[in-house]
């Protein structure tokens, strides 16, 4: 009898479970990461083990499981995968406010300002009915700011995403309950790390 081997695992948090409080608590950390995080990866496991999709790479399994938006059932544990670590790594301690570096200029061009970018990204994540995520991403080499549902991301409609917000009510309901526009102004002030969206960015521009 052959083990199943476990081919995708829980990736680390970029900093301390701690290291992002007051504005975010360890205990939605320990949550969000080592439970729900952790659930949506070992179900991934068990869904692709022994099928086609054990030999592709992540964002592979999610495009192919997409299916045009009639979803096979590994896309959601696939994306939410995808998703989650994304959004650990678009925080830091000490982040937020206005971003320097090339995200900026982009921003203006793009959005207009920082400021018009703050109006759209909450609007974006308060709009969001139900669970889903908020997303700053380049679409024809052009920052959009955009929303979806549940597990779905922009990688499945050709968008490059650069930022994201976790609005599903785990992500925030112990430390802000039902105020999710707090959450995200909160986010967006203290938390968003513009040094990995710089990074993603570049990334990103030289894949043109
Ligand atoms: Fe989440």
């Amino acid at each position: 009898m052959s083990a199943v081997v476990a081919k995708f695992e829980l990736p680390p948090l970029p900093y301390e479970m701690n290291a992002l409080e007051p504005f975010m608590s360890k205990t939605t950390l320990e949550f969000h990461w080592g439970k729900h995080q952790r659930a949506y990866i070992d179900n991934l496991n068990k869904q692709i083990s022994g099928t086609e999709l054990e030999s592709l790479k992540l964002e592979d399994i999610i495009t192919k499981t997409y299916g045009g938006g009639n979803a096979q059932p590994s896309f959601n544990n696939a994306a939410q995968a995808w998703n989650h670590d994304f959004f650990f790594h678009s925080m830091t301690a000490k982040g937020g406010k206005a971003p320097s570096g090339d995200i900026s200029g982009l921003i203006n061009r793009d959005l207009g300002s920082y400021d018009n970018f703050v109006k759209e990204f909450k609007t974006a994540a308060t709009t969001q009915f139900g669970s889903g995520w908020a997303w700053l991403s380049l679409k024809d080499g052009k920052l959009i700011v955009q929303k979806t549902a549940n597990a779905v991301n922009p990688l499945v409609s050709g968008e490059t995403p650069l930022l994201v917000l976790d609005v599903w009510e785990h992500a925030y309901y112990l430390d802000f309950q039902n105020r999710r526009p707090d959450y995200v102004e909160t986010f967006l002030r203290e938390l968003v790390n513009w040094d990995t969206v710089n990074a993603r960015l570049e990334t990103a521009t030289a894949k043109l």
